[in-house]
């Protein structure tokens, strides 16, 4: 079985080789329309199930249409929609769903429920994010990386402000790919101790610094998230506003970077909060790229899940 649930818990010569496929399979579209089918159809009469317990339009948007251009079908679920909203195990409804799809791909709250889903599922099982980590997010940001400026192994990645799901699997790529990490935030919002200490055990140098413009200089890649995450409350927002405005990523910010250092943002975004409109849509910036890639890194995925 093989479950798609963390970077750091997939071989890293999978990973490189997904994101080899990934290319590829970009590639070999070359430039035909978003619902023609690829010339390859690996899903072809496979049905898979994407289960939504927070919003989305990326990840819902891109696993849809990958799965489509595969030859595919999907089913899109709401979490509240399903009897798992209303008492139902999450083991039940592992071992029901496994009797109708191929693969399921969820996005939850606690990152539990993804595993009890991998535990019970007898078809393989995608994170599609849980409050601790966004394994499919970083997997297109490393190909966009490596699109734009070649291999990402050596080089140094800057994130600013929420040390969230986000950022730990950035530092989970940082081991499997080789490449540094420098977290610039608030102390009350530092990544989790337990991954940092893994990535410095795979080899990568991973660096804490409070000052955002010391620990920017000579970056290769700066990265920044929204300030309040889907499952942060309401009520920690103008705090965490206070704590991270010296954090925001402007243009004073990223002329400390190298020249040309990337600029990258997983989105949605709040415009001029944590990265200004100047960066966003300035020369640096990659998010655009970021988010199309999502659509081939997990047809990558999906494919490397289901061995196809
Ligand atoms: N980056 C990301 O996961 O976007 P969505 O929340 O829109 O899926």
């Amino acid at each position: 079985m093989k479950h798609f649930l963390d970077i750091h818990k997939t071989a890293a010569t999978d990973l490189r080789a997904m994101i080899g496929t990934a290319r590829a399979m970009k590639t070999a579209r070359n430039g035909r329309p978003k619902g023609a089918p690829d010339d390859d159809q690996p899903l072809a009469g496979r049905m898979v199930a994407l289960i939504f317990e927070k919003p989305s339009t990326r990840t819902r948007v891109s696993f849809d249409v990958g799965v489509r251009q595969m030859g595919g079908q999907t089913m899109v679920l709401s979490g509240k929609e399903m009897q798992l909203g209303h008492g139902e195990t999450i083991a039940d409804t592992a071992r029901v769903l496994s009797r109708y799809v191929d693969l399921i791909m969820i996005r939850t709250f606690e990152e539990q429920t993804l595993l009890e889903m991998a535990e019970h599922a007898t078809v393989p099982v995608i994170n599609g994010l849980t409050n601790r980590t966004h394994p499919c997010q970083i997997m297109a940001d490393i190909m966009t990386y490596e699109e734009h400026r070649g291999p990402i192994a050596g080089k140094k990645v800057v994130w600013c402000g929420d040390g969230n799901n986000d950022c730990a699997s950035f530092l989970h790529a940082a081991g499997q790919f080789g490449f540094d990490v420098t977290f610039t935030g608030p102390e009350t919002l530092d990544p989790e101790a337990a991954f940092v200490a893994e990535a410095r055990a795979k080899g990568a140098t991973i660096t804490i610094d409070r000052d955002p413009h010391r620990a920017v200089e000579g970056a290769d890649l700066v990265v920044t998230d929204t300030w309040v995450s889907m499952h942060d409350p309401e009520s920690a927002k103008e705090r965490r506003h206070n704590q991270l405005r010296p954090y925001q990523v402007n243009e004073a910010l990223m002329a400390k970077a190298k020249p040309d250092a990337l600029f990258m943002h997983c989105l949605p975004a709040h415009r001029n909060d944590e990265a200004t409109s100047a960066v966003m849509d300035g020369p640096h910036s990659v998010i655009f790229d970021e988010a199309e890639n999502r659509l081939h890194a997990q047809k990558a995925i999906m494919r490397w899940s289901l061995g196809l």
